[in-house]
Formats: C-alpha cells, structure tokens, sequence
C-alpha cells in the first residue's frame, strides 16, 4: 500500500510517499481502507519537532531522539472497514467509520488497523469523509478541556484563536453546552466564527479583549497568546484558563495561581477516548457540530498541505482525500 513517511524531522519536504506492506488485522483489530485523512496542528508539531518552549527534549523522549520512531504521521481518518478480525463483532466490512489514531498516528496511509475498542466510530452519515475525518482531533481537545475545566450551562467562555481546528470545535461545543461564547480572531474570519454560533466576536487586530473591560469564567487560549499574566483580570472569580496551547513556564505556575488566587489553570495534554468520539459523532448526526473544512488536498500533495499548515493560519480543518480504484 501506499504511505507518506518521513525518517527525519524537518520542513514538509521530508514527507515523501512510499509503497510500505499492507497491514492485516489482529482478532481485535478492524483493517480500515483510508478515504480521507488530515493534516493538524499536531502534525506540523510532530513532523517538525517545533513545540512549545521546554517540550523539546520530552517531544524527543516521546516520538524518537534522533529521528522518528513512528514514520508514518496523520492521527485522523474516516474510510471503510475492509476486514474484521475474528473477536469483531460490533463493526463488518462494509462499514463506514472514522477514526482517531491520536499520539499512535499512522494514518498517512492507504490502510489502517485500529483496535475494536479504540476510538472507532459509524460515520455520520450526513457528513462526508472529508468532513468526518476532521472532526477527532478539534473536537476530542475542545471536549477534553471543557470537561476538565467543569464548563456549565449559563457560564461566559472566551475563545482566543477561535478559527482553528481546535477554535472552530470548541465554539460549536461550547455553544452546545449552553455557554455565552465570545470568539477572537482575526478580521478575515469574524464572519465565520459568528456563523459558527459565537454571540460576540473580537478582533485581535483592532481590539485586545483583556483591555475592554469584560470578564469570563472560561477563557480557551489555543494561540498561546493569552496566558495567565495578561489574561488574570478578565478571568471572574472562580474562573479557569484552558491552557490548550501552553508551554513549560505556564505549566509550573499553576501550583502557585491555585494557592494565591481562586482562579485554575488548566493545561496539558488532552486525554484520547473513545467516547468523546462517540458524542461527538451523535452531535454530528444531530446537525449539531460539523467540523470546518478549508482546504483539501490530494494524497500525492501533502507536503503542500503541510506548508499550508506550518503558517498557523488555516481555518478549521485541512483535508486529504485519497483515490479510489475506480477514481482517475
Ligand atoms: N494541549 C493539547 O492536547 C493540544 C491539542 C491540540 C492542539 N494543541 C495546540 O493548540 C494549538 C492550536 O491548534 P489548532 O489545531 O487549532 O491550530 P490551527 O488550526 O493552526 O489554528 C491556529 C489559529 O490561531 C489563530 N491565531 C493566530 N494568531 C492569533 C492571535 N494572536 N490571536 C488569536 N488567534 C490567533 C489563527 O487564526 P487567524 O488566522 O485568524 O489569526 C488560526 O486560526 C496548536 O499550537 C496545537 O499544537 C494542543
């Protein structure tokens, strides 16, 4: 089967596609045919090694010292079950699914095999597989961070960075959950972070939101460009900055800002499950989350996508579709 690898880290000229041996599904395992798959924020980060400050050493631990451990990136796909291994019983061939491969990756390729139990789900079927294949990696860490920082019904979020993989999910989300939703971004995409459903939008250009005095209970920060410093006065009493992008000197303050104030910090990795892909598929089907597509690119030009990517500007979700047989 056909795969992009890459053996050493770098630009996105180190991506390059390859015939690697097709994978055969263990008696737990479901072989997935790849139609579509992504390019996120995370794959920049992985296939380059440029991560938050004083991550680079543990990202080094993590994915390989001194090149890759793991040359086949790509943690999103939706596609068709091929094949199912003789302990499957909720999943048959035939079936068409998404799936979120997370820290593991691998879905760079032609074929997948993911564990019955993993975090494999129908696809809704009023979403397309471009579509389906965006919504795990946005939409698990929007989830993610709003379950651990207790978002109610009725509390005001504030989402900086509010057009990205991560923004676009999490204002849908946090609208779904009954929130106030305030979106800051830039002038080009306050149209479409409103028809996302955000009540307010800001400007990052024009205004900065921690002068205008307002204040918020959640303050979602996936620019890295708010952290507790500047933001601690727009947070209410109570209050929690999710810290989706955060780097190592933001992470040793959180001892001390819950000691000295009642206001939490929370950051970190997200946490991968199951479930969260299921819910997220449900409110798919509903009507109720559908993740924003801006670009997509064939298999062959995923470098292209990447260099889209690696400029930190994309709108949602960049796409990569896969050729079927009987497709020129
Ligand atoms: N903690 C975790 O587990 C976790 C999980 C996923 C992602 N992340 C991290 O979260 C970050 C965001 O991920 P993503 O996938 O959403 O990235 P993305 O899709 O590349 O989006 C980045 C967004 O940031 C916006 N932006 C840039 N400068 C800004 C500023 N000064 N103020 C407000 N917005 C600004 C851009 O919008 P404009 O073009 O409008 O400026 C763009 O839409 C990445 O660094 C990623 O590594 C962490």
């Amino acid at each position: 089967m056909k795969a992009i690898t890459y053996t050493n880290y770098g630009p996105p000229d180190v991506l390059q596609i390859e015939e690697v041996a097709k994978p055969s599904p263990k008696d737990n395992e479901v072989l997935i045919k790849t139609r579509a798959t992504t390019v996120t924020s995370g794959d920049w980060r992985v296939r380059s090694l440029n991560v938050p400050v004083g991550f680079g050493f543990i990202s080094r631990l993590i994915f390989g010292v001194f090149k890759p451990r793991q040359p086949i990136l790509g943690t999103e796909l939706a596609g068709e079950i091929e094949s199912v291994g003789k302990n499957v019983k909720k999943f048959k061939a035939g079936d068409q699914v998404f799936a979120f491969s997370g820290a593991a990756m691998g879905c760079y390729a032609e074929y997948k095999c993911m564990p019955k139990n993993g975090a494999v789900s129908l696809k809704p079927a009023n979403l397309s597989y471009g579509e389906a294949a965006a919504i795990s990696f946005g939409g698990t860490t929007a989830l993610d961070f709003f379950k651990r920082g207790k978002l109610q019904s009725g509390e005001k979020v504030l989402i900086n960075g509010a057009s990205g993989g991560v923004g676009t999910a999490a204002v849908q989300l946090a609208k779904h959950f009954g929130a106030e939703v305030t979106g800051v971004c830039s002038t080009t995409n306050l149209e479409l972070v409103k028809s996302l459903g955000a009540n307010h939008v800001i400007d990052y250009t024009k205004e900065d939101f921690t002068d205008n005095g307002m204040s918020y209970d959640i303050i979602v920060d996936t620019a890295g460009t708010a952290p507790f410093s500047r933001i601690k006065n727009s947070l209410k009493e109570g209050g929690r900055l999710l810290l989706v992008l955060g780097g190592l000197p933001d992470m040793l303050q959180i001892p001390w800002v819950l000691m000295t104030s009642n206001k939490k910090i929370i950051a970190g990795p997200a946490n991968e499950r199951a479930e969260d892909l299921q819910f997220l598929a449900k409110l798919a089907e509903l009507g109720k989350f559908k993740p924003v597509i801006d670009r997509q690119y064939p298999f062959e030009q995923i470098a292209e996508a990447h260099s889209y990517v690696d400029t930190g500007r994309k709108k949602g979700n960049v796409v990569i579709k896969l050729k079927q047989n009987n497709e020129t």
